[in-house]
């Protein structure tokens, strides 16, 4: 398969600091890849720059075999882009906002109501159609949004953080609405800041402080840590003094019910054991994606 987006050594800079750091990426036709990172990892940045609509500071970079930013103008009608801000009418109706995208995009009524139509049963906004934008909820905006970057038919899909700020069931409502469009073909690549998201995508990209630290499938991701992840029920003895001292500590939290302990080998493992009275009770678990990101950027410091 051919890659439909590519991405070698991109840098931008804003004055002396770099927001994207000589990232590469190649994607495929019918991908839906993450660039999964957190606040100021450069997710906005790299998106608008994919987008055409900023200028990169250097590297190479081709869209659907448009070269950017001098094909920028050409690859706007074969891509759609969803940026982070809702920026539709909040003073328009659903389908007056609609209405506004076709126009820009030369559709004619006839055609656009056509279009229209599985994407309302997919988003089941089809009621809501003469709601004021502003009073939908927030989940509901952002999917009226993703209609609207869909209305011209794009071949690629930039999403920038399109389920922030949306409550769980609607985040799933519309991953699956996502991958209902990767049917059709279409290409998307999605930023998010939630780590538990990465399940959604076929491959992810972690980003921080403008670079990229590691790309794989979740599932190799996760399979390639080498580091260990250890749960300890909270009602064990163990503080943050406590583990401090333990060989290859990368992370530890006491989150809620369990204190997570990332470490090194099993070398801090026995120490861990020895610590506690109930050795028992000190469990191994299978990594999340967020223990794989804590892990990569402790070991990109060190
Ligand atoms: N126009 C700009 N001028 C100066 N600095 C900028 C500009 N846009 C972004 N930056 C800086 O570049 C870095 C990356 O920002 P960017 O918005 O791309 O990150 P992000 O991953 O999208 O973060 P968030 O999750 O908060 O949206 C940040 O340090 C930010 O302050
Ligand atoms: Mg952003």
């Amino acid at each position: 398969m051919n890659n439909i987006i590519e991405i070698k050594d991109l840098t931008k800079k804003f004055n002396q600091k770099k927001a994207v750091d000589n990232l590469s990426l190649n994607i495929k036709q019918g991908e839906i890849f993450g660039l999964i990172g957190p606040d100021g990892a450069g997710k906005t940045t790299t998106l608008r720059i994919l987008s055409g609509i900023m200028l990169p500071s250097s590297g190479r970079i081709s869209v659907l075999g448009f070269s950017l930013p001098d094909d920028a103008e050409a690859v706007k009608e074969h891509i759609g882009y969803m940026c982070q801000k809702f920026n539709l009418y909040i003073d328009l109706t659903v389908n007056e906002n609609i209405n506004f995208f076709a126009d820009l995009f030369l559709i004619s009524r006839t055609v656009l109501e056509k279009r229209i139509q599985p994407l309302m049963e997919m988003t089941r906004l089809g009621p809501f159609r003469k709601r004021l934008a502003g009073d939908l909820s927030g989940g509901m905006k952002q999917k009226l949004a993703l209609i609207c970057t869909l209305i011209h038919r794009p071949k690629v899909l930039f999403l920038d953080e399109p389920t922030t700020g949306v409550d769980p069931v609607s985040r799933r409502d519309f991953w699956r609405i996502l991958h209902n469009i990767l049917l059709e073909g279409v290409t998307i690549l999605v930023s998010t800041p939630y780590m538990d998201e990465a399940e959604w995508c076929n491959r992810i990209g972690l980003v921080f402080n403008g670079r990229m630290l590691s790309i794989a499938t979740p599932h190799n991701l996760k399979k390639d840590l080498k580091s260990i992840v250890v749960e300890v029920p909270a009602d064990v003895k163990i503080t943050k003094g406590m583990v401090r001292d333990v060989p290859g500590l990368m992370d530890y939290q006491l989150l809620g019910e369990k204190h997570h302990i990332i470490l090194r080998d099993e070398a801090g493992l026995n120490r861990l054991k020895n610590m506690a009275a109930h050795k028992d009770r000190i469990r191994i678990v299978p990594p999340t994606v967020e223990d794989v990101f804590i892990n990569t950027i402790k070991e990109s410091r060190k």
